[in-house]
């Protein structure tokens, strides 16, 4: 890992964007990010001592910043993370020193470029537990690779009347594919919802689910409640009615140790960009049997054995379902991502961040007029983010006036779950998500900027 002392790149930023930073006169001094050159960031038992927050802190330049006048309290992670120097550098290096396609030449730069390619692959392989590499499918994203079992695996397999069970809260790119192909195979969509505690349902899933139930697309943590599903508890019941799975594991494969075996999981999607890789680049999981009995998705390069002028036959997947030059440079990437996270130990960042989100619950209902969405921590072992209402103020006043007076960045909006906001009878929320370069002093500086922002509002109600 390469890691850049803060007193290289003090602010890499304040260079290429002058314009953003302010006079520093108004600065808000608290967390001391220059001086964790004094800690190995190397030295990742640390921790404990010095929180993995502090420790990672140097690998990410972009945190080094001041917006708005304040430093950079980045708390938009479930959105997308910040990236570290390594996989900048495996960009860096692929663009400007190997750059070539991948399984088309015999040059050495080629040879280079497909190695790396496959060897990013060989990495999220073991990363989640894969039984081979062949059972991962690059895709530009995870809506891409949903978007990829639906229109494959969907078309071939649902007729009318079989059914695609889903919850109330996914993701808009689990729910819409799905619609389309219910349109054109007359399959039919139910969602189970939430129980009091804001937690999907299971008593429910377990009523619907039938023999007719085809597919269960269901998240394996939720973006906007932040509560966790049992996925192997889940699998077993679909197996047991002959129904596939398909996880959603966009907010759990960067945060938690993910098992594809162990869940049993027939199909798994995640987005590089959200687990320090670059955007522009997902993967989806697919058991081998599953995946060779699936017909492509695109067609062109890539993808087949031999081309004839009215037919062609196809490769074995995963190329199969790569058709054209894949994003080389980002999937390499994604590899040094996976890299970085491997270094650290996604228990140990499972941890940490199940620390920072008790810390965020609570501190967060301690604020009179705020309601947190989603289980507490007693109910669920819920993921570090939280989505958030303050009574009478809407949720884009709250992010605007926060970014605006405190430099800190949270998001605001339906976050994607526009059925699931309507289920809560919002149209709104706020939230802030962490990761685990985050600390409880941003936890501190965001709950004091949150309590600034309140009265400012209050005192125009
Ligand atoms: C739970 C969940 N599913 C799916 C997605 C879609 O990811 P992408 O836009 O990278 O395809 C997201 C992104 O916000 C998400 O949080």
């Amino acid at each position: 890992m390469i890691l850049l002392p803060n007193s290289l790149c003090p602010n890499p930023c304040r260079a290429f964007f002058p314009k953003l930073f302010h006079s520093s006169s108004s600065v808000r001094h608290r967390v001391s990010f220059s001086t964790t050159s004094v800690i190995d960031a190397s030295d990742r038992t640390n921790v404990g001592v010095v929180s993995l927050g502090e420790l990672t802190r140097p690998d990410f330049p972009i945190l080094h910043q001041e917006v708005n006048g304040f430093p950079l309290v980045y708390l938009d992670n479930a959105a997308t993370s910040q990236k570290p120097v390594s996989v900048v550098n495996a960009l860096r290096d692929y663009y400007s020193c190997y750059n070539s396609n991948v399984h088309r030449g015999i040059h050495n730069l080629s040879s280079k470029a497909t190695d790396a390619y496959e060897l990013a692959r060989k990495k999220i392989a073991g990363f989640i537990n894969a039984s081979e590499p062949q059972e991962i499918v690059f895709t530009r994203n995870a809506t891409e690779a949903i978007n990829l079992v639906a229109y494959s695996w969907g078309i071939a397999n649902l007729k009318a009347g079989d059914e695609i069970l889903l919850t109330v809260a996914e993701h808009h790119s689990a729910i819409v594919p799905w619609q389309i192909i219910a349109q054109k195979t007359g399959a039919i969509l139910k969602y189970v919802g939430l129980t009091k505690e804001e937690i999907p349902d299971l008593v429910q899933f377990k009523n619907v689910l039938s023999k007719k139930t085809k597919l269960v697309v269901v998240h394996h943590v939720s973006n906007t409640l932040g509560s966790v599903l049992p996925i192997q508890e889940i699998a077993g019941w679909c197996h047991n009615v002959g129904a596939k799975i398909l996880v959603d594991a966009c907010q759990s494969v960067p945060h938690m140790v993910v098992d594809v075996q162990n869940l049993d999981a027939d199909f798994l999607v995640a987005s590089s960009h959200k687990m320090c890789g670059p955007t522009g680049v997902g993967f989806l999981y697919g058991k081998a049997d599953i995946l060779n009995a699936m017909p492509p998705f695109l067609g062109g390069g890539e993808m087949i054995a031999d081309v004839y002028e009215n037919y062609s036959t196809y490769a074995e997947p995963p190329s199969r379902f790569e058709a054209g030059t894949p994003a080389i440079g980002e999937v390499i990437g994604m590899g040094a991502a996976i890299d970085y996270l491997s270094g650290i130990g996604m228990q140990k960042i499972h941890d940490y961040e199940e620390e920072l989100s008790v810390y965020l619950y609570q501190s967060l209902s301690d604020i009179s007029n705020v309601r947190i969405y989603g289980p507490s921590p007693e109910h669920n072992n819920r993921a570090a983010l939280c989505s958030f209402n303050v009574k009478n103020i809407h949720a884009t006043d709250v992010a605007t006036f926060l970014d605006d007076q405190h430099g800190v960045a949270i998001r605001s909006g339906h976050h994607c779950t526009q059925p699931l906001h309507r289920y809560l009878g919002v149209n709104s929320t706020a939230r802030a998500s962490l990761y685990f370069y985050n600390t409880k002093d941003e936890i501190d500086v965001f709950i004091t900027a949150l309590k600034d922002t309140i009265k400012f509002f209050s005192s125009y109600l």
